[in-house]
């Protein structure tokens, strides 16, 4: 999630300013001397600086009628989707985009149709949730036409949910107004996850049914399990909960990732939302609470349920901004918070297997200048005993990234008592190092991002991909390696490359692999390979994929008519050989919509998409011009029925007649 309709403001506004409160106050440059030393010690891009070079000179004719497949230096064997904005979605030529299943759709037994008109927060705690975010496949007892779909539902976009709300242009008390104690509870309802049985048959996958594995996870009634060091700590303890230990749901669940023991990880991203009140400055929890940018009153909830108000129950807000790990085999089982994994505004939690057989996590915390984290457990993964992994991630070390000028990355451990993490810096216990893990990290000195999303292992190659949407806020003398550009719009891609001893060793080295935006406007700085089209091209990276052949697809958030001139949509980029950086177009999403979730089938025969807020955002596509809403939404997708408001979806991409994505 970039934005979100609050306070009466445009949502980018709304997001802008919630990050005022939040934000990292050791915003220093650690390497503020190094302005793109890197680019100009090393040979990477070798296109791609050719590419800046030139545009900057020529402007986009150079790249113009050179498909990438035609220069032979990409590997993605697709035609390209134009760039543009419109109603619907698009996929390559020669593709099938079907939906599978849309907000409200049947998930367990007993589900009501769905009728927006109508809505009931019992009907929707059995339907499809709102806003799909993360998809998780994991096959079904080694079937390869049977899979578990594992969904994050993110958030909600209440002026496209609900009748006779007029729209983010509203006053925070117009907007709070309408939300009423049954919209609220339909708003919780709609948050968590879904997990469901899909099967393929005659080449297309749908939802199987009433399948006993079809799972609903709310955050208004599913009990979740507070584990690992933080839990029964004081500060995780409320009137609700006196042992610290359990409560009820999760919130604003983003990315993931799935274990080798196939359980599936859920992160609470932008959790400080959710909470409202004033803190009084003089609590004990009034700085952590500010650093996370707690309360900050995107939502309501807090009127209805008490645990949302910070003035009634200030620890609350400890018990979110977790990795959550669900075990999608058993619809009984509660869903655990792994509190060794660390507290922040968390994206993707995606592991690599070690030789030894503990397993590293890499993650990323989604803020203007905060950090990207791994976790490496403590115990091995056992592949004959599943029952034997299921508390591996309540025991091992969790390290922050420095990037260092010289191409080295240091990953610095969170460990109590170590690197000033000490009683007279405030950390009493490890409880404490990761209730405060971003004060923590910034005591030792880790490298503050711009906004890491999604950080994906490419498990063919061995090197990992960190997506670093944007950040408006860095200035010019707070440039660094990793992050080379100021009032950065469009993001980028930085590389990390193991050291030989593997990606369980503090140290590794790092390198930039795109700088995101369009190569033909030179003040943007951009970086690509010159076989990129001028479709190819894209900004705002944050989801990301990788193939079974190692092959990296970005999906993006922030594109549109205003800020890039097309919509979000799903690339191709390719990362190695000659065509390192160059990027393809596979899927464009319908007006408004964020890019969200893809996932191949082992397979690599489907991709799944899950197109997340379609319709938000009318004032930035000039063709609508103006507030969008259930009434007079910016599109109707995917159903296009009058009456009906668009509907965050999850589409399965197949090839006409089958075989392999883009080979
Ligand atoms: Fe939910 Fe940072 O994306
Ligand atoms: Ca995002
Ligand atoms: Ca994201």
């Amino acid at each position: 999630m970039d934005r979100r309709n609050t306070l009466g403001l445009p949502r980018a506004v709304a997001y802008e300013l919630s990050e005022d409160e939040g934000r990292n106050p050791s915003r220093q440059p650690t390497i503020g001397d190094v302005v793109n030393q890197r680019f100009g010690r090393r040979d990477m891009l070798r296109g791609a600086l050719a590419a800046s070079a030139i545009t900057a000179i020529a402007g986009p004719a150079i790249l113009d009628g050179r498909p990438a497949s035609a220069a032979g230096t990409s590997r993605f064997v697709f035609d390209e989707v134009p760039h543009g904005v419109d109603a619907t979605h698009h996929v390559a030529p020669g593709y099938d985009a079907d939906i599978l299943i849309r907000w409200g759709d049947p998930v367990v037994k007993g589900a009501p149709a769905f009728d927006p008109h109508n809505q009931t927060a019992d009907a929707q705690e059995k339907q499809f949730g709102y806003n799909n975010d993360y998809i998780a496949v994991i096959p079904l007892e080694g079937a390869a036409d049977r899979a578990l779909l594992c969904v994050n539902h993110e958030y909600t976009s209440e002026e496209l949910m609900f009748p006779g709300l007029s729209g983010p242009q509203d006053s925070k008390d117009a907007q709070f107004k309408d939300m009423t104690p049954e919209r609220i509870e339909i708003e919780m309802a709609a948050h968590g996850a879904s997990v469901l049985e899909i099967e393929r048959t005659g080449g297309k996958w749908r939802v199987v049914a009433d399948s006993k594995y079809n799972r609903r996870i709310s955050t208004r009634s599913t009990e979740v399990a507070i584990t690992g060091p933080a839990a029964g700590d004081a500060r995780m303890k409320t009137k609700a909960d006196p042992s610290g230990t359990k409560m009820i749901g999760m919130v604003n669940n983003c990315a993931g990732g799935v274990t080798p023991w196939g359980t599936y990880l859920s992160g609470e991203e932008n959790f400080h939302g959710y909470f409202w009140g004033k803190m009084p400055e003089e609590h004990r929890e009034a700085a952590n609470h500010k650093r996370y940018g707690v309360p900050g009153n995107w939502y309501n909830w807090g009127t209805v349920h008490e645990r949302y108000d910070v003035t009634k129950e200030p620890n609350e807000a400890n018990r979110f901004g977790w990795v959550v790990e669900i075990d999608p085999t058993d619809p009984t089982s509660t869903p655990k918070k792994r509190t060794a994994l660390g507290r922040f505004k968390h994206e993707g939690v995606e592991p690599v297997l070690l030789d030894d057989g503990r397993v590293v996590f890499y993650m990323g915390d989604d803020e203007r200048f905060e950090y990207v984290y791994k976790f490496v457990t403590a115990g091995k993964f056992n592949p004959n005993d599943r029952a034997a992994n299921a508390d591996l991630l309540d025991e091992g070390t969790l390290y922050v990234a420095r990037f260092n000028a010289d191409g080295a990355v240091t990953w610095l451990p969170l460990v109590h008592g170590q690197n000033g993490l000490t009683a007279e810096n405030g950390f009493a216990s490890q409880a404490d190092v990761l209730i405060e893990t971003r004060r923590a990290a910034d005591v030792v000195k880790a490298t503050p991002m711009d906004r890491p999303e999604d950080v994906e292992p490419n498990r063919v190659t061995g090197k990992v991909y960190v997506m670093l949407t944007n950040n408006t806020r860095r200035k010019p003398d707070q440039l660094d390696g990793p992050n080379p550009r100021a009032d950065n719009k469009f993001g980028q891609i930085v590389e990390i490359t193991p050291a030989a001893a593997g990606h369980g060793a503090e140290t590794a080295t790092w390198d930039i692999l795109v700088q995101c935006g369009d190569p033909s406007v030179a003040e943007v700085g951009a970086k690509w390979n010159a076989a990129t089209s001028p479709n190819g091209w894209f900004g705002m990276p944050d989801m990301c994929a990788v193939d079974a052949d190692g092959r990296l697809w970005i999906g993006t958030d922030g594109m549109n008519a205003k800020s890039t001139g097309t919509a979000d949509g799903l690339f191709g980029l390719e990362s190695e050989g000659e065509g390192r950086g160059t990027s393809k177009q596979f899927f464009r999403c319908p007006a408004g919509a964020e890019m969200c979730g893809p996932v191949f089938t082992p397979d690599q025969t489907a991709l799944f998409l899950a197109i997340q807020h379609p319709g938000e955002d009318g004032e930035t596509w000039p063709e609508f011009g103006r507030a969008s809403t259930f009434a007079d939404p910016a599109t109707r997708w995917p159903d296009f029925k009058g009456g009906m408001p668009p509907r965050p979806s999850v589409v399965v991409v197949t090839k006409q007649g089958g075989g392999k994505i883009a080979s």
